[in-house]
């Protein structure tokens, strides 16, 4: 361990003082080297979430990520590049359609993302599915397939936000995960090492999000916004509707191939019109067409199989099989187990426990109970119904993928249970709260 000692600095953050941004820095850095133990690092992770962190505070900690790890400066790619990241939904597989989408539109996108985090699935994770996907780029290779292929998602290496990476798993073990700071700063710090022209966030409100309301996610979207500014950075946030899963897999290879069908036009839906709505973004920031005719080629780019070929392309470059957008159902790992969920009740869809449906998916093994648990990407759960359509009691509104049938009961069981019906028609929640930029 080294001779700094980091006790002063947390009993600071526990009595609810302002921690020196170099203290910040220091134990964040010490962390990344090994140094500073978890113990006391879980402790100033909690005391964080307990008092909150300032501006200044927040900025400090994302800049000690960033300054773990090398940055990316891709150079001149020939196109705008744009760099998306979700602050974690359920059965948000957005990613997987937008890099392609808007590669096809002619950007480019590039995105250091993570694995499950807490009841929220993990785009590595989802890609990892595909059977030998690299997610361990060096910054040369992603410079060279950007210029290829026009996109390219990679994992936190040792060379980027090194910090951020053994943070988040510390957090994700030690239930320091809801903190509106913490999450803007792990967010923020991936998309600031990445030199982008821009950067859209995906911020979730509801049942499945960490931020469970519009407000709380619109606070959250500020802190990220705010961290933008001061690194002088083009931003926009989006508060996107977390209240049920966005489409309708939840679970890696499952996802993987919802977002295939996406891809082939082939499946409408809640997935494939934010994947759309935030290609539009994208387009309308990097290259100044307006929202309408950006959200036409967004669409025409789906229906025509760009996108699709994009998607190939990526996953070859990448190391995995192209052929998987043709037969998903044979490359992709399958469960050995499948049952039918069956409603619990009839009526109109009211609510969905979208935490408890991730946190189900999750003990099937699509996510992390335990730091270091593997995953298992065949595992998961297909829930068709959403909020306002009618189910009839005993009817299949879904099926479960699972190793063996007992889980796949439990599982099966917990799902109908987090659904509530009603007697009158229930409205659909919109599916954009709302969107603000910066820079
Ligand atoms: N996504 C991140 O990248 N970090 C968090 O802390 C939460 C969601």
């Amino acid at each position: 361990m080294s001779g700094w000692d980091p006790r002063p600095a947390i009993a600071l953050k526990r009595s609810g003082s302002r921690v020196p941004a170099e203290d910040i820095e220091r134990i964040v850095l010490a962390y990344a080297r090994g140094e500073v133990a978890d113990g006391p690092m879980a402790a100033f992770l909690m005391a964080c979430v307990l008092r909150g962190m300032d501006a200044g505070e927040t900025d400090a900690m994302t800049r000690a990520f960033i300054a773990s790890g090398a940055s990316v400066t891709l150079g001149d790619v020939g196109r705008p590049v744009v760099d998306k990241h979700s602050t974690g939904g359920v059965s948000d597989a957005v990613s997987l359609v937008f890099a392609p989408l808007v590669a096809a539109l002619g950007l480019a996108c590039v995105k250091v993302s993570g694995r499950a985090l807490g009841h929220t699935g993990g785009t590595i994770d989802k890609l990892e599915a595909i059977p030998g996907f690299r997610v361990d780029l060096d910054i040369e290779q992603m410079r060279r397939q950007v210029e290829r292929v026009g996109c390219v998602i990679t994992s936190q290496t040792p060379e980027l936000v090194p910090a951020d990476g053994a943070v988040y798993a510390l957090r994700d073990a030690t239930g320091t995960v809801e903190s509106v700071p913490l999450i803007a700063a792990s967010v923020m710090a991936k998309k600031l090492a990445v030199a982008s022209d821009v950067i859209l966030l995906d911020v979730k409100a509801g049942s499945g999000a960490f931020m469970r309301d519009a407000a709380a996610a619109a606070q959250l979207a500020d802190a990220c916004l705010a961290i933008a500014r001061a690194a002088r950075r083009r931003a926009g946030a989006a508060i996107t509707d977390m209240s049920q899963p966005l489409g309708t897999a939840i679970g890696n290879a499952l996802e993987v191939a919802e977002a295939i069908e996406v891809l082939h036009g082939r499946r409408d839906g809640r997935l494939r019109d934010l994947a759309v709505w935030l290609a539009a973004r994208a387009l309308t920031s990097a290259v100044g067409i307006g929202p309408d005719e950006a959200a036409a080629a967004a669409s025409s780019a789906l229906a025509d199989g760009s996108a699709l070929a994009r998607f190939a392309a990526w996953v070859e470059a990448q190391g995995g099989p192209a052929l998987v957008i043709d037969d998903p159902a044979g490359i992709l790992p399958r469960a050995a187990v499948r049952l039918p969920i069956l409603a619990a009740a009839s009526g109109f869809v009211s609510t969905v426990d979208t935490a408890t449906v991730g946190l189900v998916a999750q003990g099937l093994g699509a996510g992390r109970a335990h730091r270091g648990d593997t995953v298992d990407p065949s595992v998961g759960i297909v829930l068709t119904a959403k909020i306002g359509e009618l189910v009839e009691r005993g009817e299949p509104i879904g099926t479960v993928h699972a190793r063996d049938a007992g889980s796949a009961e439990i599982a099966g069981n917990a799902i109908a249970a987090s659904l509530q019906v009603a007697a009158e028609p229930v409205a659909a929640p919109p599916l954009v709260y709302g969107w603000s930029e910066e820079g």
